[in-house]
């Protein structure tokens, strides 16, 4: 049985949390594959809105299994909180949501990481989430870190004094003054693994495996964006893990031979919340609009997304990197109401025209050419058909699926899991 992925093409906060909500009632197993609680996956039903962190966007359907993969990074507070905001929904956990044994933790001393490399870094910072992620990757591939399966070992926490002492010595070198209380993060995460424990651990690999040879439909989930890439995002300003879609082969154990679908989902417009760099970015009241309309701030931190048109140059490239088979576009509602939109085909810079992205995207000053379409000023939000569609609108969805070569199948006009309309 194949397996599909759901990934985002831009720089994260493109709506995955909503279709994989939307579906969930096709899959038997939702299974997450990297990132951790620096993701914000919002889900909008039945007067509910609700966002997810570290647990698959499937949990609120009743048959669905929800898989924390290897390739997760886990902060077990931030993990049982999430626990307690499911607990007026009466979801049984126990039988929903498993955990990979090989999935790494996000330890307290992690976070005072995160805060000081970023306070170090002074202008250059990344604009980290702040929860560690950085550093518990890297511990990861140092071969240092501390897997979830661990805390069943009776000597755990020797593990636990070892790594900690370790930061500590690291925070000591790094001489910048952060605010922390250690002490009441330790208490506040024994206390989570006491309650991570309770959970059903397992070896994820080998669970997929079997439930594949029982014809059972999985659909890995990711976080962030192709564009926070460790390898093939504006790096250094990506996250830590591989949001592309080997990754996740990589943090599921699954086989690249096994992937059927590639769903790849992008707004109508783009937004990065962090530094880095943002050919399309708009400093006008263009750009405010799509903020104001868009509602554009963080579901993790809160902090303002800014905004800008829609880079065709970044998304032909993310579509390529992860063998996109179809598009899913949302937020077209929030393009209501300008006279006319504008979509960037290229870049320019002192060397010249350019149709990719570039290695040195970061350092370079890269300026978007732009292509104008008309615009619509109808209401999309409450349309259920296609039909109903306004020319402009439809003209706008087939010259990006033209330029992009790849078809649409999914157009989003809302939040609410209803808004989401098929092709
Ligand atoms: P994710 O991280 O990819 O799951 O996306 P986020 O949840 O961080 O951000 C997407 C935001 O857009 C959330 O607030 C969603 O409720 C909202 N959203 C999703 N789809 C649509 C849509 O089609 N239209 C509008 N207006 N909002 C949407
Ligand atoms: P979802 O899954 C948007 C960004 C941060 C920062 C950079 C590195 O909700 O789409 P990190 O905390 O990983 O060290 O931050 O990546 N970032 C995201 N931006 N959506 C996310 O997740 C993000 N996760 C990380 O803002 O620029
Ligand atoms: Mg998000």
């Amino acid at each position: 049985m194949a397996i599909d992925i759901l990934l985002g093409l831009q720089w994260g906060d493109e709506g995955k949390g909503k279709i994989v909500d939307v579906f969930a009632n096709s899959y038997d197993i939702i299974a997450r594959f990297q990132g951790g609680p620096n993701a914000g996956h919002t889900l909008e039903f039945e007067g509910n809105k609700h966002v997810l962190h570290t647990i698959p966007s499937g949990i609120f359907h009743p048959k669905t299994i929800n898989l924390i993969g290897n390739g997760v990074v886990i902060d077990p507070i931030i993990f049982i909180k999430e626990i307690q905001d499911l607990e007026q929904y009466n979801i049984d956990l126990n039988k929903k949501l498993l955990i990979s044994k090989k999935a790494h933790l996000i330890l307290p001393t992690h976070r005072l990481l995160d805060a000081a490399s970023e306070a170090l870094k002074g202008k250059a910072k990344i604009g980290s989430t702040l929860k560690g992620i950085g550093p518990a990757y890297m511990d990861k591939t140092g071969r240092n870190g501390i897997r979830v399966g661990d805390i069943l070992a009776l000597n755990w926490e020797n593990k636990f004094k070892n790594l900690k002492q370790k930061h500590l010595s690291i925070l000591k070198s790094y001489n910048v003054s952060i605010d922390y209380d250690l002490k009441n993060l330790e208490n506040n995460f024994f206390e989570s693994i006491e309650a991570l424990r309770k959970f059903e651990l397992v070896d994820s690999e080998q669970y997929l495996k079997e439930e594949q040879k029982k014809g059972k439909k999985i659909l890995a989930e990711g976080a962030q964006g192709s564009l926070l890439d460790i390898d093939f995002g504006t790096y250094p300003f990506v996250t830590s893990s591989t949001t592309t879609a080997a990754g996740a082969c990589t943090g599921l154990g699954v086989a690249p031979s096994k992937i059927k679908k590639v769903f790849g989902i992008f707004k109508a417009y783009s937004t990065r919340v962090g530094s880095g760099p943002f050919p399309t970015e708009l400093f006008d009241n263009d750009g405010k609009t799509l903020a104001k309309v868009g509602n554009e701030f963080g579901s993790t931190t809160g902090r303002a997304r800014r905004c800008g048109w829609i880079d065709l140059v970044a998304l032909k490239y993310s579509i390529e990197i992860n063998g996109v088979t179809q598009l899913i576009m949302m937020k077209g509602d929030v393009l209501s109401g300008f006279d006319k939109i504008k979509v960037c085909t290229g870049y320019k810079s002192e060397s010249g025209k350019m149709d990719y992205l570039p290695y040195d995207i970061t350092s370079q000053d890269i300026r978007p050419i732009f292509y104008e379409l008309p615009g619509w000023q109808e209401d999309l939000t409450g349309m259920t058909d296609l039909k109903d569609f306004p020319t402009n609108f439809k003209n706008y969805i087939s010259y990006l699926e033209k330029t992009l070569k790849t078809p649409i199948k999914i157009v989003s006009v809302g939040p609410d899991r209803k808004q989401t309309i098929f092709r």
